[in-house]
Formats: C-alpha cells, structure tokens, sequence
C-alpha cells in the first residue's frame, strides 16, 4: 500500500491526486477547474468541525450499541427538482421514522440525511442509451446536465458552485426546521405528510403519537418542559453524501484552527462507494487524511482480508465513531456473506459501526423498462440483517435508505402494492428508485419489530 510515499506538507488534503482514480470527469478545461477550485476554497465553510466531533461521538455511541444510526434521502439531488416543500417532506419522513424506532429501539437515533451535496454519481458503464442515442452516462447534475445530448453531458466545473450554493440553502432550511419548532415532539401527530393519511401504518403512528402525548403531559406536571429540556423541542440533523468528486471535497476541506485537524467541511459525514473503494486508490487516501466519521459501502464480493485492510487504513487507532461499514449485499447474498465479514472484525476487536443499505443489492429492471427495488426485498434484505447480528452477537448499529418525502412510485410493494404498471405515474428519481413516504412508514415499523426481537443488549 502506498501510504507512506504520499506524506505531505500540503495542509489540504491533496495527496489523492498522486493516485489512481475511478469514477471522475474529464473536464476539458483545466484552468476553468482550477479557478472553480479556487472560488470554493474561499468560501465559507458548510459545516463546523464542531458539529463533525459531536456526531463522530454519536456515531461512537451507535458503535457501542447505546444508539442508532438512521441515514436516507435521495440517491441524487437535483438542481431542477430542488424546493422547499421537498426539503420540508422529507425531513418529515426521516423525523417520523426516527420516533418510530427512538420508541421501539429505546434509544437515541441519529439522524443523517443523504442531502445538501448528494450530487455526484457513480456508474457502472461509461455510455449509456437514452431515446435511441448512445450517451456519456450521467453522473450527476454537478457534473453536467442530464439532457439526452451529447453536448449537455459535457462536464462543467461551474456546477460544483451551483451545487455549494444549493447545499447552503438545503442547509439553511434544514436547521431551521430542526431548530425552529417543527421538530418539536409535541408536533410529532403533524408530521404525517397528506398522501400517508390513508395508509395502514397511520394508524399505529397515531397511536403511537397519543402515548408520546400523553408521555410529555406527565413530563410537564413533573416539571420537565421544552424550556428547561430543548432535546423535547429541537433536534440535530447531520448530512452526508458519497465524497466522490474529489475537486469539490478537497477545496471544501478545513483545518481547524482549534485542534489542528483537517475536516471536509461540504458535510458532517462522508462515505466511499463500492466502486471506488480499491485500497491503493485516490479515494481511500482522500479519506484517510480527513478527521469526520466516514462510511465505506461494502457489497457481496469484498474479500475479508480487503476489508481488514480497509478498516486499519481508514481507522489505524480503532477510534469508536469514526468508521461506519454501510453493507449492500442484496437479499440474496446477505446471509451467505455477512457472518464471514462480522466474525473476521469482531476477531481484530474493532470498534465501528454496522448499518445497512438494503437498497443497492436489490436494484432490478422492470418489464416497463424502469430501475426498481421491491419492497419486500428491501424488507428481507433488513430482517437478515438484524438476524444475522443476534446470530453474532453484534450490534447492528443502523440502516441507510434511498427515500422521499415525496409521493413517488419508484419502488413496487408495500401496503399498496405497487406494481410494475404503476411506476410511470411518478417516477421522478434523477438516478436510483426511492421509497416514498408510504412505504417508509410501513418499512419502520417493521423494522422496528425486527431490532426489537434481535436486540441483544437492550436497555432496561
Ligand atoms: C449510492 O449510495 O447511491 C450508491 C451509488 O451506492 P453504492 O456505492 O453502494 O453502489
Ligand atoms: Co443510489
């Protein structure tokens, strides 16, 4: 592993670009990037190392089972779907699931959107076909346009500033409503979006909803109020994306003046995707010399001794909080794969945190032509998932969710039964299907009914 030959005096963290990388743009201009990259590293900041230190130990209470990691949102933002009924939407959905399982799980949930930078995809193929026409694929709207013609998908360094920009604002909104009121447990029965009023699960979130009434009213005549206990009145959401475009991370990248340690201030956590995963790789390096909590996806055919390896280079001093392994091995390999993986790092007595993506191992293609997930895939893919760790003994620590607020029909299944037919109504999604709201609902309570049974270390 070349980790010693990229030592630097460079504050920022650049040594990546001395390594191979996959998944980048070309862009054909490149004093264009770099005065782009200029323009970003003079702008403030989108996050504050002191928000990344709280959630790394949160995170570090997750790894220790005392809590739980709830991370979703879309699979790509938008520059053309971006509004603040959307951002509102979908803060909800994550805030109703959160309580779903705070009140099953009894324990803290950490929440952390896939948002406000969620822009640059990775893809399995370099061309692919849209009307007729072979195209570059599309990458992301802070790559280029998605625009079915050769030219639009030209990569443009000046949409990483339209992404900062779009970031800022999500951001903005985001704490708003985190601090604002609207996260206020006594508004938990207001959280239900319009289009969930009929679905089978409102009934239980409105039952549910009572007793948290009827908890915070006893709470009240003891004397503990939301003036005296904000937690009852706000709450902290964190965001996230997949650091893929190495540009935008780096020139986003912070030392802090207070510890000396260098943070990638574009969000509070990061992770790399499987596709960029190789351990002699830029990404890896990038991430080794940024301080925040970072994630790494694993999918079926990690080797054990390549995952190994990958923990010890990106968490060398076993620091509880930092490392999140986010696996996505689909519902028909979890079982086979996942013991091996868990017994190999519980053996090396590492500390980090086990969640679970059950969206990226269970894409399919519809006989309409559509990317789809169903949800009882999605189900299965995280019932083992919560089996295999009471099997272990471990904790599984979270789980990560491509999801909307919205009203979609991007993913079959659930309690409408979606099918097939269905999917052209609203499929808005820029890349991968998302479960709407609906279905979010549904998949939280049971899911909640899974980490309940397979809890081993349940607080009393
Ligand atoms: C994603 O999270 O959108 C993604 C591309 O995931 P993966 O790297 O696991 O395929
Ligand atoms: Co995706």
């Amino acid at each position: 592993m070349p980790i010693d030959a990229s030592t630097s005096s460079d504050p920022l963290p650049s040594s990546w670009r001395n390594f191979p990388i996959k998944q980048q743009p070309e862009y054909p201009n490149a004093q264009h990037l770099q005065h782009v990259e200029q323009q970003l590293r003079a702008l403030p900041p989108l996050v504050f190392a002191q928000e990344i230190r709280d959630l790394k130990e949160n995170l570090a209470t997750v790894a220790a089972g005392r809590g739980f990691l709830l991370q979703g949102g879309d699979c790509a933002e938008s520059f053309a779907e971006f509004s603040a009924g959307k951002i509102r939407d979908t803060f909800k959905v994550l805030l109703q699931m959160a309580i779903v399982l705070t009140f099953a799980g009894r324990r803290p949930v950490t929440k952390i959107a896939r948002t406000a930078g969620q822009f640059a995809k990775p893809r399995s193929a370099d061309f692919e076909e849209v009307d007729g026409i072979s195209l570059p694929s599309f990458r992301g709207d802070i790559i280029h346009s998605a625009e079915a013609n050769p030219e639009a998908r030209i990569p443009d360094p000046q949409r990483m500033l339209q992404a900062y920009h779009q970031s800022t604002a999500t951001l903005n909104l985001l704490r708003a409503f985190a601090q604002g009121g609207m996260a206020d447990l006594h508004q938990v029965h207001r959280w239900n979006l319009s289009f969930v009023e009929s679905s089978p699960a409102k009934q239980r979130y409105m039952q549910m909803s009572r007793r948290i009434e009827d908890a915070l009213a006893f709470m009240e005549v003891c004397g503990i109020n939301s003036h005296n206990a904000p937690s009852i009145r706000e709450t902290q959401l964190f965001t996230s994306h997949e650091a893929l475009l190495l540009n935008y991370e780096e020139a986003l990248s912070r030392i802090d003046s207070f510890t000396g340690k260098c943070y990638n201030c574009s969000a509070h956590f990061v992770w790399i995707g499987e596709r960029t995963r190789q351990l002699d790789h830029a990404h890896v390096e990038f991430f080794r010399r940024i301080d925040n909590p970072v994630g790494v996806k694993i999918g079926p055919t990690i080797e054990i001794d390549e995952l190994l390896r990958l923990i010890e280079t990106l968490n060398p001093d076993n620091e509880g909080g930092r490392l999140t392994l986010i696996t996505r091995m689909g519902a028909d390999r979890l079982a086979e794969v996942l013991p091996g993986l868990i017994r190999a790092v519980e053996k090396e007595g590492c500390n980090l945190v086990w969640s679970c993506d059950p969206m990226h191992g269970n894409t399919v293609k519809s006989s309409t032509g559509f990317k789809t997930r169903q949800f009882d895939d999605i189900l299965r893919e995280l019932q083992q998932f919560f089996a295999v760790h009471q099997a272990e003994g471990t904790y599984p620590g979270g789980i990560h969710l491509e999801m909307t607020g919205e009203h979609v029909t991007e993913c079959t299944g659930g309690a409408w039964k979606l099918s097939e037919s269905d999917l052209a109504t609203r499929y808005l999604t820029s890349c991968d299907p998302r479960l709407n709201a609906d279905q979010v609902l549904e998949l939280a309570y049971l899911i909640a009914d899974a980490f309940k049974q397979a809890d081993p270390i349940r607080p009393t």
